[in-house]
This record gives C-alpha cells, structure tokens and sequence, in this order.
C-alpha cells in the first residue's frame, strides 16, 4: 500500500462529514492527512466537493437515519452536478457495509474504521474500475503502523489523540464491540510520538481517547504511564482522557490523581444506571458501590475533583424503583455534565428484542434525569461567579469581539482576552453563567486566588 500521489486527483476538494464521538473526529482528521497524499484538499463548502465522505455513527437508532438524511441532502445539492464519488466511513458502514451500497446506490464504497487506511488504495482503484467495493476488515495493528508514519496534522490548542480502540465488554446494549472489534491497545512509544508531535504543533492540551481508553495496556504499560509520559512534555499544560469504564479505573490511575499537575479533575466515568438489577441486566461487569468507592477515594484525594457520565434510560426492566436509584446517585454525585438517553435497540446485540418500556413513561423518566443534571450542571457554574478560574484559551469567539477558552472542568468560557492569549493558560474572573458557559474578564493581576 504505496503512497503514490495522484496528479489525477491534484486539487480535488473531500468534504468530510462526521457524526459520533471524539474517536469520529480523530479519524475524520486522519483520514484527511491521508487523503492529501493523493492530492485531496479539505473544503468546508460541500457544494464544492469531488468527494463527498460521512463518517457515521450507530449509537442510537437515529444516528442510521441521519446518514440517509444527509445523503438524500447531497444527491438534491448535487442533481444539476458531476456526482462526488461518496464514500461512508465509520461505524454504520461497519455494521450495514453491504445493506447500505444495496439500499442507497449513490454510495460508492463503504470503509470501517479500523480500515480506512486503505482509503487511498481504494480512492485509485476505484477511480480505475468503477466498482463498488467494501473495506471492513478489523486491522487496528496495521491501520496503527501505517498512520504513525503520516504526521497528525493537527495544529488545535486542544487536539484529540486515539490511544485505544475497540471494546471486549459486551454490554448487552451497544454496538461497538461489533462495529469497532476487539480491545486494542496503540504501542507506546507511537503514542508518545505522536504527542510530542501535536506539542511541537501548538497543541497545548490532549485529550486520549479510547471506547474504554483506561483498559489501554500495552506490554504492560497503562493509562497512568502515558499520562505520566505527556505530563513531561513542557509545551503540554493539560491532559484529559475519555471514555472510561468503572471496572479499569485501577489503582495506578486512581493513584496519578495525587501527583499528577497536568490531569484535569474531571473524571468522566460512564455508569449508565443508579440500580444493580439494572447494571447487572445491562451486562455492565460493575455495581453502584464500586462505583461510589471510587468517587469517593477521588473527592478524598482531592475535594475540586468532579464526575460526568452517560446514563441510559428506560434500559427494558427499569421500573419506578430502578430509576428511584439512578436519580439518587445524581443527587449524590451531582455529576457536572453528563449525557442521558433513552435506550435504543440495537442490531445484532444482546438487547435488541427485549420487552422496551412504554414511550410515554421513558420520555417522563428522561425529563426528569436531564432536569436532575441540569440543575447540577446550573449550581456548578453559578458556585463559580465571583471566582478567578484557568482558563485554556482555544480561540476567537466567531464573531471575533472575545476570546473563547474552556475552564478545568471543559466548560466554555467566553471573556474579554487577545488573540495573542490563544494557546496559554489565563486567569478569569466569572461575572455570569448559564447552565453552559461561563463569561468574564481576564486578570491582569495574577496574584489573585484561583478557586
Ligand atoms: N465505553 C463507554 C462506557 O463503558 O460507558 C461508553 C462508550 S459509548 C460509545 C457512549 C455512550 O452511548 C454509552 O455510555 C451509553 O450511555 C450510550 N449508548 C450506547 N448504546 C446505547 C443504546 N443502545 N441506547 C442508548 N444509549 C446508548
Ligand atoms: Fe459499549 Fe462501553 Fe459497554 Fe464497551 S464498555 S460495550 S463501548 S458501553
Ligand atoms: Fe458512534 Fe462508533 Fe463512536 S457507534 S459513538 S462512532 S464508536
């Protein structure tokens, strides 16, 4: 798998479309390094597109029908035009790869995520014979060994980095261990590369990502030993991870929350439901006393640490008692920022044909959960007014007037600061907020407490 450069191709604008997680946008960025090599060039004006890519998501039900959408939407820009070669990477083409070339003609290949380092190939050879074709072989080593040889082209103050693909948990509700195959763990020092690389690049912040980034182990290094790795790069001033899962929060990355000066205290932690019939149904491998065991060993090690989390809704069997206990570990959490959704079937998965919880009675249940978190996301900020916080700065606002920066806890902060405070660490002081943003104004006197 050659990187020959196709002058054919020399100028050829590749809109990318992506959905899904932080893992989505990663490859997206990737795949456009990638793309380059064969005279690619981004455009963020779709209508210009010679290549038209989706990378898709299969979370939830509606993530498969906001692919079609967006495809009908293209071949209605598109109808008076030379037709891009569309191409649907990611995790629905994963799961549906032959269904979605069948239902939808206008697609012209289908490309997995742990293959499409093979794009470029594919790119040429279907330019050449015009052939539909399917690439979903699940090849994280070789999809890994080729990328670490194309430079991340990421130049964000805060920039993504994949650690860690694929999942062996099984939970009977999700898609990914199928669509995203097995655990699989980057080689270190490929990752230590690529951060030094990002660090050289003006990135100021990375975020290890991973569907269950704190199962990372490689030749018997963890998550711990990477954080402690990037913690020694000068230019790095924070490090995040996510997404993590209650069962791999081990002792050693529990134990970096003490000496670590560059990890951010906001532990996102996944727990998905307040009540263990339901985490036990849901072939979640952890209870909710495991889980408060390792909140409170954390809130011991340091107060300022806070907890997000995703939580599923109306998981067939929850009934009222079940999601009594969900919201009493809300109010005893009080999580700062999760995500709540009401349970999807999906294919192929354990859960798919169970009994589902009458309509009427989930969108109730998740009224009252995102009531429940927002008021905590509400109180948070508030608690904040009046203090002087960190504050990253990533950019202008839009309308160029601010500056937009995120505090520790990834809230946006928006306050009166330059473009040359883009990439430090400022000080701010909270004058207002709503449920998610902080405004203020940048100190000038920086002896002033940080809350
Ligand atoms: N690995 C992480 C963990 O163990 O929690 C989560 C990764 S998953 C990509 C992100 C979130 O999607 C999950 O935490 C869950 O809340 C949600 N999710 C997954 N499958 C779902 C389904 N079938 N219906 C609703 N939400 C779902
Ligand atoms: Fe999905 Fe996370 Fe469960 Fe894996 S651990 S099956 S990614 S929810
Ligand atoms: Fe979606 Fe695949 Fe991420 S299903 S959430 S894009 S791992």
């Amino acid at each position: 798998m050659g990187l020959r450069k196709s002058p054919k191709n020399m100028n050829q604008k590749i809109f990318i479309k992506t959905f899904g997680c932080q893992m989505n946008e990663y490859d997206s960025n990737r795949i456009l390094d990638l793309v380059k090599k064969i005279g690619y060039e981004k455009t963020e004006i779709y209508e210009n597109a010679d290549c038209y890519l989706i990378n898709t998501c299969h979370i939830r039900d509606k993530s498969k029908e906001k692919v079609y959408h967006e495809i009908g939407r293209v071949k209605k820009k598109f109808r008076l035009k030379k037709k891009p070669l569309v191409i649907i990477a990611g995790c629905v083409a994963q799961a549906e790869n032959q269904e979605m070339l069948e239902r939808e003609p206008y697609i012209d290949f289908v490309i997995g995520p742990q293959s499409y380092h093979k794009i470029n190939n594919a790119i040429l050879n279907y330019e050449k014979q015009k052939k539909k074709i399917q690439e979903i072989e699940f090849d994280a080593d070789s999809k890994f060994d080729y990328l670490s040889k194309i430079k991340n082209s990421s130049s964000k103050v805060s920039s993504f980095l994949t650690i860690q693909e694929g999942c062996d948990k099984f939970c009977h509700f999700c898609v990914v261990p199928y669509t995203r195959g097995p655990e699989y763990s980057r080689p270190f020092n490929q990752i230590l590369d690529e951060a030094k690389h990002l660090a050289d690049s003006g990135s100021k912040e990375i975020i290890l990502l991973g569907q269950n980034v704190n199962a990372y182990n490689n030749d018997g290094y963890r998550l711990s030993d990477l954080i402690l790795g990037i913690e020694k790069l000068n230019e790095i001033k924070r490090i995040r991870y996510t997404t993590s899962h209650p069962k791999d929060m081990t002792e050693d990355l529990i134990e970096i929350y003490k000496s670590s000066k560059k990890l951010m205290p906001l532990v996102h932690l996944p727990v998905q439901s307040g009540s263990n019939k339901i985490l036990k149904l849901m072939n979640r491998k952890h209870t909710v006393e495991e889980y408060l065991k390792i909140y409170d060993i954390l809130k011991k090690f340091n107060p300022k640490i806070e907890f997000s989390s995703d939580f599923i809704i109306s998981y067939p069997g929850e009934d009222d008692q079940d999601f009594k206990f969900t919201c009493h570990l809300i109010d005893k959490i009080r999580f700062i920022n999760s995500y709540s959704f009401i349970f999807s079937p999906r294919p192929g998965t354990p859960a798919e044909n169970l009994n589902l919880i009458e309509k009427k009675i989930s969108i109730k249940r998740l009224e009252k959960i995102q009531n429940l978190l927002f008021e905590n996301q509400i109180q948070m900020n508030k608690s904040l007014e009046k203090n002087v916080i960190n504050v990253l700065v990533e950019n202008l606002t839009d309308d160029k007037t601010k500056t937009f920066g995120r505090s520790e806890y990834m809230t946006p902060v928006i306050f009166n600061g330059n473009k040359s405070d883009i990439g430090k660490v400022v000080q701010v002081r909270i004058n207002k907020s709503n449920r998610t943003t902080l405004f203020g104004e940048i100190v000038s006197n920086s002896n002033q407490k940080v809350a």
